[in-house]
């Protein structure tokens, strides 16, 4: 076994080499769960000051973890992501295994909860007992398939006890990593929920820094001959996601149009098919 790095962590640093993954009978189960290789790195992605804060400050106690074992104290490593989509929970949670030189196995728990029933409570200590075998970041996606689960539980007692037990499952959780549940619908989660994590970290809309520095990233080998400050203010109320699509889109666009860099005609066209889309999907009832 690789014994932790005792290094302070004073900046994201390039991921440790990636523990490989024993793939148990239990891990077999494959539609259930994910093993993902993590691949993508920090530079592809924006956080908040605060957000890259705690995250420095989790990685730091994992490194330390014997130490802080030796001391009596337990390891925050359970984790709740929050926040509207397409605004980074999953490439988070991978970029973080990626950092930790973790496996991630993401287990989509809408998948889990709607299979038959007679299954499901089987299936779930499955994923759990996958991530106990082995230091892995274990991510529970739809994590507000839970929280609906149990607001229409009342036709289906067995599934309450399902949902019941996978709370217990979590509560017990002592894996060699970190379980991550993600949800963007965190008002509808109730507190006995809230209360299982060491963490809660959410996941905002970008900031007109944050939108900037992501134009950044995607326009770095596709240059703008044209000032983005003014662009990104157009962009205020987008996700991430959003604001990607919007740039990949200008690059298809301008590279069809064979320039070499980006047209500034194609950006404001792909902006306002954006901004067209967020009025359709405003106009949707939201689940
Ligand atoms: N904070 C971010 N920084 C950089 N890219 C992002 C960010 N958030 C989202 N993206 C882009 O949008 C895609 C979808 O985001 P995702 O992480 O799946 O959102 P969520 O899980 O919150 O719904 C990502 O794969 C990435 O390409
Ligand atoms: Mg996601």
């Amino acid at each position: 076994m690789r014994s932790p790095r005792r290094k302070p962590v004073t900046a994201i640093e390039p991921g440790l080499p990636l523990i490989p993954l024993k793939l148990t009978k239990s891990a077999a189960f494959s539609n259930l769960v994910e093993v993902v290789v993590p691949q993508r790195t920090p530079e592809q992605l924006v956080l908040s000051p605060h957000n890259i804060r705690t995250f420095l400050g989790l990685m730091e106690e994992f490194r330390g973890a014997d130490l802080l074992r030796r001391h009596g104290l337990t390891i925050r490593s359970k984790l709740l992501f929050c926040g509207p989509p397409g605004c980074g929970k999953t490439l988070t949670a991978e970029v973080f295994a990626h950092e930790l030189g973790l496996p991630l196995i993401v287990a989509r728990l809408d998948a889990i909860i709607s299979s038959f029933l007679g299954e499901t409570a089987t299936n779930i200590r499955k994923v759990f007992e996958t991530a106990a075998d082995q230091p892995c970041v274990l991510f529970l996606d739809e994590f507000d398939a839970l929280a609906r689960a149990r607001a229409d539980g009342s036709e289906h007692n067995e599934l309450r006890r399902v949902v019941n037990s996978l709370l217990m499952l979590i509560d017990r959780f002592k894996g060699k990593g970190f379980l991550v549940a993600a949800t963007n619908l965190e008002e509808s989660l109730d507190a006995a929920i809230w209360r299982r994590f060491d963490e809660v970290v959410v996941f905002d809309l970008p900031s007109q820094r944050e939108i900037r520095r992501l134009f950044e990233l995607k326009l770095k080998n596709f240059p703008a001959p044209f000032s983005l400050a003014e662009k990104a203010a157009r962009l205020k109320g987008m996700s991430f996601a959003d604001v990607e699509r919007i740039c990949d889109n200008a690059i298809k666009r301008s590279i069809l149009k064979r320039s070499r860099s980006l047209l500034e005609a194609e950006f404001d066209s792909s902006i306002r098919e954006g901004l067209r889309r967020k009025d359709i999907r405003a106009r949707l009832p939201q689940r």
